[in-house]
């Protein structure tokens, strides 16, 4: 089936959000370490930050390491920080010419020195372009950030540089590491969990979520074509009848 054919390109969502699962188990199944799986989820990167960018798609979130993620075996844990940072020196040069720009959300400050310094010299050279901003989520956590958030507000508050009457939606959504990002319209997890796992629980409010069993490593362009054609043939009330949406 041509998926491609069918979409919308008027209605492609502005940003969608993944959370990346399965490498694990895609790696056991053929008898490898956790990390071989790893290794081959870039290579579904490189292709979906390549089919986002066909459709249009301005925003692609990817959840790549959560805050609970340091909590596995220390050699996993010590390979996807080597696998980040080899990624993005690989990529750089195909970042560039595609115009790709890398933004993070999370607390990049837990990360290792050599993680931190090969993201902010690939965030600074890819500041100017345009056409996607790739969104990497790193030791991110939502309830890690709206804490974040709070704290921030409160001090705020406290030495009266806002008023508690000025605390609003917009006003938490710019304490939040994902400012100036639109919200996801569009939610995917692949491998069968259902479940958001602390990510972006307040961006999600009226997100459309897609599920689907395949492998993170297995989850290619036809798959992203697939969950957006899925996502634009749902309709979104946001609280109200159908009636009052044409
Ligand atoms: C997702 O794959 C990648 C990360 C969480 C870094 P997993 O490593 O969670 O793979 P499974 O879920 O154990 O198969
Ligand atoms: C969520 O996957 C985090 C990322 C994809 C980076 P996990 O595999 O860590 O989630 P749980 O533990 O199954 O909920
Ligand atoms: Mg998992």
């Amino acid at each position: 089936m041509d998926y491609l054919a069918q979409i919308d390109k008027k209605k492609t969502p502005v940003h969608v959000a993944i959370i990346m699962d399965g490498n694990g188990r895609w790696a056991k199944k053929q008898g490898h370490e956790r990390l071989y799986g790893h290794n081959f989820g870039v290579e579904s990167v490189r292709e979906v930050l390549k089919a986002s960018t066909d459709l249009g798609i301005k925003y692609l979130t990817l959840y790549a390491f959560s805050t609970e993620n340091w909590n596995r075996p220390k050699e996993e844990v010590d390979g996807l920080m080597d696998l980040l940072v080899r990624s993005i020196a690989n990529e750089i040069d195909e970042l560039m010419s595609s115009d790709v720009r890398l933004l993070t959300i999370g607390d990049t400050e837990g990360l290792p020195a050599s993680c931190q310094a090969e993201l902010k010299s690939a965030m600074a050279k890819t500041e100017n372009n345009k056409t996607i901003n790739l969104v990497l989520a790193l030791n991110y956590s939502s309830r890690w950030e709206i804490t974040n958030a709070l704290k921030q507000i409160s001090r705020k508050v406290s030495s009266g540089e806002i008023k508690e009457a000025d605390v609003n939606d917009q006003l938490i959504s710019d304490h939040l590491t994902t400012k100036g990002i639109p919200d996801p319209e569009l939610i995917i997890r692949t491998s069968g969990e259902h479940r958001l796992s602390n990510f972006l629980l307040w961006q999600a409010a009226y997100s459309e979520f897609y599920f689907c069993e395949v492998l993170w490593p297995d989850f290619k362009r036809e798959d992203l074509f697939k969950a957006v054609l899925d996502y634009q043939s749902r309709e979104r009330r946001f609280g109200m009848v159908s009636e009052q949406l044409t």
